[in-house]
């Protein structure tokens, strides 16, 4: 969401825009590394387009995704920090035919993160005292603000955040090997206050996500100039 890249468009703040397939791309440069920052809009469709540009038509090779998440596991709170270190999609189900939920054939329930960019987040937020907690990331196109909901996606799961991109985003990187990095703040917890909560706590959540992500960028940069 727009929320979503305000805060780094405005730590950027010099960069090109480039209009295409219905969405803008802000490209800017720091340290000789060249980046292109997109929001995508809501849900799976939307967000795997536009990690397919970012990757197809910018020539991205790695993906950082930062945002905002509900959250499933009760220990995580609204302005927690988590990383992701796997993701599935919770809505995807072709059990009629005696599948696993989350599961097509040719695919896999869970999308493994990179574990390099996994070290790397932990890294950064434990020099610089942030507390960024592992989270198994349950994707779907549904904001999700009820409590069955909630138990459905944690017991077939064990999904400990759920929100409307990651699980896609993984999918196109995976298939395209790109690494890829989620950060996500916690904004709701996926409860019937969720769409209150949200609407209050997305651009502070948001902001918290992506200062984060700065910090982590700058560590990934300072690494691939040794
Ligand atoms: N992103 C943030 N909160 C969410 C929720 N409750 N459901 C889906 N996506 C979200």
């Amino acid at each position: 969401m727009p929320e979503e890249i305000d805060p780094l468009l405005k730590y950027f703040d010099n960069y090109k825009t480039t209009k295409y397939g219905s969405n803008s791309y802000y490209e800017t440069s720091y340290n000789n590394t060249d980046i292109v920052i997109a929001y995508s809009k809501i849900g799976k469709v939307f967000s795997a387009l536009t990690t397919t540009i970012l990757i197809e038509k910018f020539r991205c090779n790695m993906v950082l995704f930062s945002g905002v998440a509900g959250a499933i596991d009760q220990n995580l709170k609204i302005g927690d920090i988590v990383v992701a270190t796997k993701t599935a999609q919770h809505d995807l189900d072709i059990t009629a035919f005696g599948h696993d939920v989350g599961f097509v054939p040719e695919g896999a329930k869970f999308i493994d993160m990179n574990q390099k960019l996994v070290n790397i987040a932990i890294g950064v937020a434990k020099s610089n005292n942030i507390l960024l907690q592992k989270a198994v990331v349950a994707t779907g196109d549904q904001f999700v603000a009820d409590e069955d909901r909630k138990l459905f996606i944690e017991k077939n799961f064990q999904a400990d955040i759920l929100e409307m991109e990651g699980g896609s985003v993984a999918v196109v990187c995976d298939s395209l090997d790109i690494p890829l990095l989620i950060i996500r703040s916690i904004s709701d917890t996926a409860n019937m206050d969720a769409g209150f909560d949200f609407d209050k706590f997305l651009e502070a959540s948001a902001k918290i996500s992506a200062k984060l992500m700065i910090q982590i960028l700058h560590k990934i940069i300072s690494l691939s100039k040794i």
